[in-house]
C-alpha cells in the first residue's frame, strides 16, 4: 500500500486555509489527498471553511449558518480569495479530495453532489461526527468514510466499525501502537493528524500508519525517502 500524504485545509502552512490558492499549491506540490472542510451557508450552499464562524478566516463576523452564500463570497478568505464553494474545489484541482463534514446537515448537500458529479471514487468523506458518516453512507452507497478524532482511546475502533467507516482519522500526538493494532484487526486504515516535523514522520512510519495529514507541502518530498 503506498503511504499517502494528504494536505490539510490545502496546505494551510503556507497558504491561506480552504482557499484555492491553497488547494493549487497543495496539487502543484504532489500531494496524494487533499482535505478540506464543509458547512452550510444560511441558504444551503455547500462551502469550504473550517470554524462554525467566519471570524478567524475572514474580514467578517458571524456564523456561517447565519450568512447567505452571498454575503459570504463578500468576505475576504486571505490574500483577496473569496470562500470557495466545494464544487468550486472540485474543478479547480484534479487530485483526490477528504472532504470533512463540520456541518452535520451538509451531508444532505454533499450526498446530492456526489451523486450528481459521480464523486465515490474521488471523494472519501470524513467527520468527527459518528452520525454524519452513517448519513452520508446511507444516502451514498460504496462510499468511502473516515471517523476523525482528538481526544480518544483504543475505543474509537468500535466507534468506526459501527459507524461503518473504511478508515481512522487520529490526532497523532494521542496515537499508541494499541490502537493502530485494533485497527489493522479489524481491517480500517489509519491516517494522523496533524505530521508537520520529521519526528512526527518518523512516528508515522514506525506505527506503519498508511498516510499523515501535514500543513506543509515539505513532508511529501521528505516522506519519500522514509518509506
Ligand atoms: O483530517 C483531519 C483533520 O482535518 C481534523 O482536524 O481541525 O483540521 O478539521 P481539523
Ligand atoms: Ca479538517
Amino acid at each position: 500500500m503506498q503511504f499517502l500524504t494528504i494536505g490539510h485545509r490545502g496546505v494551510m502552512g503556507v497558504e491561506p486555509e480552504n482557499t484555492l490558492s491553497s488547494f493549487v499549491r497543495a496539487q502543484q506540490a504532489g500531494m496524494d489527498v487533499i482535505e478540506l472542510d464543509l458547512h452550510l451557508s444560511k441558504d444551503g450552499a455547500l462551502v469550504v471553511m473550517h470554524d462554525a464562524d467566519v471570524d478567524r478566516t475572514t474580514d467578517g463576523h458571524g456564523a456561517i449558518a447565519g450568512l447567505t452564500l452571498a454575503e459570504l463570497r463578500a468576505l475576504d478568505a486571505g490574500g483577496g480569495q473569496r470562500v470557495p464553494l466545494f464544487e468550486e474545489v472540485l474543478d479547480a484541482v484534479s487530485a483526490p479530495l477528504q472532504a470533512e463534514i463540520k456541518d452535520v446537515a451538509a451531508a444532505r448537500v454533499l450526498a446530492e453532489v456526489m451523486h450528481r458529479r459521480a464523486l465515490v471514487e474521488r471523494v472519501e468523506v470524513l467527520s468527527f461526527h459518528d452520525e454524519a458518516l452513517t448519513h452520508i453512507s446511507s444516502l451514498v452507497p460504496g462510499v468511502r468514510t473516515g471517523l476523525v478524532a482528538e481526544f480518544y482511546g483504543p475505543e474509537v475502533i468500535d466507534r468506526a466499525l459501527t459507524a461503518g467507516a473504511g478508515a481512522v482519522v487520529l490526532d497523532i500526538r494521542r496515537l499508541t501502537l494499541e490502537t493502530v493494532r485494533r485497527a489493522r484487526t479489524e481491517k480500517l486504515a489509519v491516517i494522523g493528524w496533524v505530521v508537520n516535523t520529521l519526528d512526527e514522520l518518523r512516528l508515522a512510519h514506525a506505527l506503519e500508519l498508511d498516510g499523515v495529514t501535514t500543513d506543509f507541502p515539505e513532508i511529501r518530498s521528505t516522506g519519500r525517502f522514509m518509506a
